[in-house]
């Protein structure tokens, strides 16, 4: 019996006829005889924990009862839709007999197959590119960062979603710390504001736009242009003088002025400015206490204010 419907499930995902007749569910073949009755027997009140309650799966959509694709809907498999089947779990009822897909990392399933049973429901829009993105490369699984026996999923709240990522992502966590940083820390702003963490697309870093500068830019208007006198830099990529996440500098620079400017401008001189410190006068650029004028405290943006373009007709040295 378990032979001929085996085969028969083989033959159909030859035939294409199931989308993802998905393989965790070899390690059981039947379903319980009374869906999430059956399990909810003894996955009670008295089986909770602090951390876990069976029951809380209703609190989400996924307990959607008119809904055909949820696993609570009309016709829908209940708990074993992500589960698999559990029949012989629920005769045995002991952990030796785990037939069940936990979806926890000590699993005897691989993540690729605990993704599996999910994407069976998920697997398209914004997930159609999941397989080609970093985390199912690095075998991230869906469940590493989404709850589902809860009523709040905390990677979906903006204020609780960046301690799930740090969890994995430690350099961030410290990034995001710096003086100067993106509102992250304060609860204004979310990974998920920048990243599709689902989706590789073509863009970098999974970015929701296709490259850094038009994620920027979507915040960022005023910094889009077309600019009169336009800054070459400016127009191409915003990391070459900020950081996206943190800095120790002032408005996540990468580096300060002059520094900043000097990778790219000569360190040499000024136009039609000799600047050699102390020994010109002041009207060329000397100062009394020795230093270029050029090279003062805000320095090359106290007069080039305008690094990210000008619009004013005389902008075209980025002063106005
Ligand atoms: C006869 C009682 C019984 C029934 C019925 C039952 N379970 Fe279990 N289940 C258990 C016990 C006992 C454990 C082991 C719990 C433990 O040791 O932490 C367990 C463990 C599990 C686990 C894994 C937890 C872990 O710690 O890895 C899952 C998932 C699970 N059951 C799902 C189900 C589903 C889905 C159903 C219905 C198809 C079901 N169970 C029916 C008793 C039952
Ligand atoms: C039987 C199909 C099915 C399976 C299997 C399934 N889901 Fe869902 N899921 C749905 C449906 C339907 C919704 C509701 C969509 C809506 O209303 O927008 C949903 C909603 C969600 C949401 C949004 C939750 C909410 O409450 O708004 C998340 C996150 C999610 N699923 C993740 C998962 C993960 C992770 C897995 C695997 C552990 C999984 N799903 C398995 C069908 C499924
Ligand atoms: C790296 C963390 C992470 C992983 C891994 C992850 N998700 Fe998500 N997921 C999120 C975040 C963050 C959101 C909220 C996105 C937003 O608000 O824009 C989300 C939202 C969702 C939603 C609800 C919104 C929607 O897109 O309809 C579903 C469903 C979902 N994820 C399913 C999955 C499935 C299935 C997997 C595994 C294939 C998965 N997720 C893996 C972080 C993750
Ligand atoms: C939409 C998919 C989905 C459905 C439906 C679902 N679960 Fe789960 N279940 C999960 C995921 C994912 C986990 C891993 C822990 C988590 O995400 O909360 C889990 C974990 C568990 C565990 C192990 C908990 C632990 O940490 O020891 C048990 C037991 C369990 N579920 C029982 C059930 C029962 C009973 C039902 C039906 C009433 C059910 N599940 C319905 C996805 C689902
Ligand atoms: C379970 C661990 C884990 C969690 C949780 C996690 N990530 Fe990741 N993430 C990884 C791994 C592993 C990689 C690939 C290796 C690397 O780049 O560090 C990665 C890569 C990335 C990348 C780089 C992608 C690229 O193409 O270079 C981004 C962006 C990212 N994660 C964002 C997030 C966000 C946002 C969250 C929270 C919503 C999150 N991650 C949660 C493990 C995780
Ligand atoms: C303001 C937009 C923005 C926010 C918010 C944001 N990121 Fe990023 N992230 C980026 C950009 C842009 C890059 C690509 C940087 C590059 O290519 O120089 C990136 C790159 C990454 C990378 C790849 C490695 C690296 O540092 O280049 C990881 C991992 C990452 N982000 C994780 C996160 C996590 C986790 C959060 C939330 C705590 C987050 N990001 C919030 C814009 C953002
Ligand atoms: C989702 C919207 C959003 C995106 C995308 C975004 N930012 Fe921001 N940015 C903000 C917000 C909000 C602030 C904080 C403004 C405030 O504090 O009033 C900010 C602040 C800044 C600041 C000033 C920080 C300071 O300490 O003064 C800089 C510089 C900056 N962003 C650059 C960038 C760059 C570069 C990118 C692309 C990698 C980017 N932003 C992408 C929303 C965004
Ligand atoms: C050539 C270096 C450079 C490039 C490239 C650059 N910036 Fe800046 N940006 C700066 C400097 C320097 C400051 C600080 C200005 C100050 O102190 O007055 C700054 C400040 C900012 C600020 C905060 C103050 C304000 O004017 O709102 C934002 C936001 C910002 N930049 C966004 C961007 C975005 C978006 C891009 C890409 C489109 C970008 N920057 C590209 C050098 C640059
Ligand atoms: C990544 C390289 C790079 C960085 C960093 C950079 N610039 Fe530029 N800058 C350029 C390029 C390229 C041009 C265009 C030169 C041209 O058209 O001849 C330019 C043009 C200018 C011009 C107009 C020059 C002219 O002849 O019209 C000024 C002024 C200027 N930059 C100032 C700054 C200042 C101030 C900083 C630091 C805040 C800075 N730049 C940082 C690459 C850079
Ligand atoms: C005291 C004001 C002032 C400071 C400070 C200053 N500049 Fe200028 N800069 C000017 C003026 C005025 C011009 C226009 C000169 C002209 O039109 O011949 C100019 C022109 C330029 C040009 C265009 C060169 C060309 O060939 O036309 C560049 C590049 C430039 N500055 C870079 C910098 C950098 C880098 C710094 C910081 C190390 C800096 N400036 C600091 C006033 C300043």
């Amino acid at each position: 019996m378990i032979l001929l419907r085996r085969f028969i499930t083989l033959l159909l995902l030859a035939l294409g006829l199931t989308a993802h007749a998905a393989d965790w569910t070899r390690h059981d073949t039947e379903y319980s005889p009374k869906g999430a009755d059956t399990c909810l027997k003894c996955h009670d009140a008295d089986s909770d924990t602090d951390t876990f309650t069976a029951a809380a799966i209703f609190k989400g959509k996924h307990a959607q009862r008119g809904n055909a694709h949820a696993p609570f809907g009309p016709g829908g498999l209940q708990c074993e839709a992500c589960h698999g089947p559990g029949g012989r779990h629920s005769a045995g009822g002991s952990k030796k007999k785990l037939t069940t897909n936990s979806f926890k990392p000590d699993s005897f399933l691989p993540v690729a197959e605990r993704n599996a049973a999910c994407l069976a429901c998920h697997q398209g829009e914004q997930r159609s590119a999941w397989h080609a993105g970093a985390h199912a490369r690095s075998d991230v699984a869906c469940t590493d960062c989404h709850k589902l026996h809860t009523g709040n999923d905390a990677v979906r709240t903006k204020a609780s979603q960046p301690e799930v990522c740090f969890t994995c992502h430690k350099q961030q966590r410290a990034d995001f710390h710096k003086t100067s940083a993106h509102p992250v820390k304060a609860g204004r702003m979310a990974c998920s504001d920048c990243h599709d963490t689902h989706n590789a697309g073509s863009a970098t870093a999974m970015l929701k736009r296709p490259t850094v500068t038009q994620t920027c830019q979507s915040c960022h208007a005023d910094k889009r242009g077309p600019f009169l006198w336009e800054h070459a830099p400016a127009a191409e990529d915003c990391t070459q003088c900020h950081n996206a996440h943190g800095s120790v500098r002032n408005a996540l620079l990468t580096k300060s002025p002059p520094l900043l400017c000097q990778q790219c401008h000569s360190v040499a001189g000024h136009p039609a400015v000799a600047r050699t410190g102390a020994a010109l006068p002041a009207a060329s650029g000397g100062t009394a206490a020795g230093g270029s004028v050029f090279l003062l405290a805000g320095s090359c943006t106290n007069c080039h204010s305008q690094v990210h373009g000008s619009n004013h007709p005389a902008g075209t040295k980025l002063l106005r």
